[in-house]
């Protein structure tokens, strides 16, 4: 039997809309075993419980296929037990999460015979972005870029002292339908905008410029579409500032709010949970450090 475990990603940091991510210390774990029977036995523990698919269908058990399929294994009878922390569809990576944790175990299994770029790769493959991906697996910030289906990426560790306040909305929302009310072309003004406060974000991370993040972390690539589907999001961005943040974003897709800031993060979060709550949303809220370490094995101890 396999244990990893799996960090949470918040994606786009702002500007970099599908090329940045950052781990967070928070973590789902993915047990996996071989059955000498082929059959399949799926058991979900915490968030999801009562979603998740058990069958094929299930998205950790569809990596893990993938990998025994690129080693010409089976796929064998698996039982996989799923003990999750990350909310689904709330932009904090949780699909990344079952495609990593997915992959990596199964690669465990196998052997270890996929070298880490290919799992990169199918991990995007499966995921269809790289900005949670990558962090996920390599932990820390990651800047990925995608050429011709193959990812490239680098790792910076955060700046220290950096927490992360996190306000989750408790409604879903897909993906799929937070890219559908972006626009196909935008102006070059808006491009120029995000281009710039991108790099000054990578910049300011690496350098420890907290104090440049107000800037670095603005967006107009997809928050200001996006902002029809999360009710109050610009007014908790905004509250999040005054309370103290140096930058806040949408995570992801969202509906999930993220705030930087190194010091009174439960103030920060507060504060954005009931803005939330002003505008018609239940929030719950976290606060987090970023994770340097991604998808790692767990020992097992055996009595
Ligand atoms: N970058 C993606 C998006 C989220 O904003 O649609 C990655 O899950």
């Amino acid at each position: 039997m396999v244990r990893v475990q799996v960090p949470a990603t918040t994606a786009n940091l702002g500007p970099g809309f599908d090329c940045l991510g950052m781990a967070l210390k928070f973590y789902n774990t993915v047990e996996m075993s071989v059955y000498a029977e082929k059959r399949l036995v799926i058991e979900v523990l915490g968030e999801g419980a009562q979603e998740i698919a058990r069958d094929e269908s299930n998205l950790v058990y569809r990596a893990a296929r993938m990998l025994f399929k690129k080693v010409n294994l089976g796929p064998p009878g698996l039982r996989i037990r799923l003990i999750n922390n990350i909310p689904l569809a709330r932009g904090l990576g949780s699909s990344a999460a079952a495609v990593v944790g997915g992959l990596v175990a199964a690669n465990i299994l196998a052997g270890n015979r996929v070298p880490f770029r290919e799992i990169l790769n199918m991990a995007h493959q499966l995921e269809g972005h790289p900005d949670n991906v990558a962090p996920a697996l390599m932990g820390g910030v990651v800047v990925a870029a995608v050429v011709e289906g193959e990812v490239r990426c680098l790792k910076i560790d955060p700046p220290p002292g950096l927490k992360v306040a996190v306000a989750i909305p408790d409604f879903h929302l897909a993906t799929h339908a937070a890219r559908e009310v972006l626009p196909q072309q935008v102006a070059l003004a808006d491009a120029v905008f995000n281009l710039s406060r991108a790099a000054l974000l990578v910049a300011s991370l690496q350098q420890g410029r907290l104090d440049m993040l107000s800037t670095a972390m603005e967006d107009r690539l997809h928050q200001p579409y996006r902002a029809s589907l999360v009710p109050g999001l610009k007014k908790v961005l905004a509250a999040a500032r005054l309370a103290g943040a140096r930058g806040a974003c949408l995570s992801g897709a969202g509906p999930t709010v993220v705030a930087f800031a190194d010091s009174n993060l439960e103030h920060i979060a507060r504060v954005m949970k009931e803005t939330f709550r002003e505008n018609g949303v239940n929030a719950r809220t976290l606060v987090l450090e970023p994770s340097t370490v991604g998808v790692r094995a767990l020992e097992i101890k055996t009595k």
